[in-house]
């Protein structure tokens, strides 16, 4: 395989799986497609931009012609798709933008994918990039005791059941990339893959927004109690698991990625207080009246757990760092890189923070 195409890469997740395929397989070009939405950014790739088998092209996953153009002027053999609407919160006020893009622009890239790959499937592959919330909501059937919260995970098995308008339009999404394989014989995969944290992500999400609003003393909205449960994978182990499924995973499949890793958000809330100051110097304690309680989340799942044990077993992935070992360096990150903070929440953020949850 020669030409990759990773949608999203300007991204989170995806400017990991960028970086990753750049400096690790110069026999391949990588060609990131982006369409600079709010959470994409070009300063996520700054170290690899002049690298020789590295291109970037602004362009809209719903723009079929261009897909079109794309696949055939790059002679793609491989897709990776990460594009997407990606946050809970913003779903909520706005579907339609989630159908459009995650919906019908995964349609858009998959059609596209097929008419240029013509039935000639032969070392071809396009791997959607989902998540674990298509499943749905887990019990806790264990709240007082440390996590396992409860007895039940998330298997490649389970049944899907979408809570959210991100969750939905993502299931959708799966859908569709698996009737590709079981209707045209597109070879495909899907994996579906826990929270994700560390450097690079939209401060919209709980752990970049927390970790900036310690620094700059503002409060931390915690919804609902903050017993909502949720399992936390290091970015760079994502996108590792992507490269090992990229290239070893059997084609039509899916695999579920995490890393058995569950927490409260409050416990979360507190080793994010806690490491911040101690890192800036704070006394103990500092910060701990920066949390505030607001209003749940409308549909707020409860706990998500991710079962990986398939990947372990077939594909011999495992994530490589603790959690304790993950936050330390995100934390560091985060306040060792202020500058693409103050950026990133520059301009238009504050206004669109302000309209979608009013002054806090
Ligand atoms: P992100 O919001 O940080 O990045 C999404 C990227 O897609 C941005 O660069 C944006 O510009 C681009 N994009 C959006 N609409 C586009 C369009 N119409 N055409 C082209 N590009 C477009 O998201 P992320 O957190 O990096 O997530 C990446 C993928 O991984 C998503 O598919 C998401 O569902 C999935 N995922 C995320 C998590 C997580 O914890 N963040 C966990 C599991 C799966
Ligand atoms: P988030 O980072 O939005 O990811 P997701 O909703 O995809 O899991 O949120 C993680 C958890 O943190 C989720 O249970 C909602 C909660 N949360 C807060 O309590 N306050 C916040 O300001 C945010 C953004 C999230």
């Amino acid at each position: 395989m020669k030409n990759i195409l990773i949608t999203g890469g300007a991204g989170f997740i995806g400017s990991h799986v960028v970086r990753l395929f750049v400096n690790k397989y110069p026999e391949y070009r990588i060609i990131n497609l982006d369409a600079l939405t709010y959470a994409g950014n070009l300063a996520n790739l700054k170290d690899i931009e002049d690298a020789p088998n590295y291109t970037f092209i602004k362009a809209d996953i719903c723009d079929y012609e261009r897909m079109c153009a794309i696949m055939q002027e790059y002679a793609i053999d491989g897709v990776i798709h990460l594009a997407a609407e990606s946050h809970v919160d913003r779903s909520i006020k706005d579907p339609f933008t989630f159908a459009r893009t995650n919906v019908m622009g995964t349609l858009s890239l998959l059609q596209a994918a097929r008419q240029y790959w013509n039935g000639e499937w032969q070392g071809k592959l396009f791997y959607h990039i989902s998540t674990d919330e298509v499943y749905g909501a887990l019990e806790l059937d264990k709240p007082e005791e440390p996590a396992p919260y409860g007895s039940e995970f998330f298997s490649e098995a389970t049944k899907y059941s979408p809570h959210s308008p991100y969750s939905a339009s993502k299931a959708a999404s799966d859908h569709f990339v698996r009737a590709y394989h079981d209707t045209y014989g597109m070879p495909t995969l899907v994996t579906n893959c826990s929270n994700n944290y560390g450097p690079y992500q939209f401060p919209e999400k709980l752990i970049p927004l927390f970790i900036n609003n310690i620094r700059r003393g503002k409060p931390l909205p915690v919804y609902g109690k903050g017993e909502n449960v949720r399992d936390w994978l290091y970015v760079v182990d994502h996108a590792r698991a992507i490269d090992t499924i990229f290239h070893n995973g059997k084609v039509g499949d899916t695999y579920n990625i995490g890393g058995f890793n569950e927490w409260k958000n409050i416990d979360i809330v507190k080793v994010l207080i806690k490491t911040v100051d101690r890192q800036l110097g704070n006394a103990e304690g500092t910060s701990d009246h920066l949390i505030t309680y607001v209003t749940d989340r409308a549909g707020h799942d409860l706990r998500y757990a991710i079962d990986s044990t398939k990947l372990k077993n077939e594909l011999g992935w495992h994530p490589s760092l603790q959690f304790e070992e993950g936050i330390e360096k995100t934390v560091r990150w985060y306040l060792d890189n202020q500058e693409w903070m103050e950026h990133i929440t520059s301009g238009d953020y504050e206004k669109y923070y302000e309209e979608m949850y009013g002054k806090r």
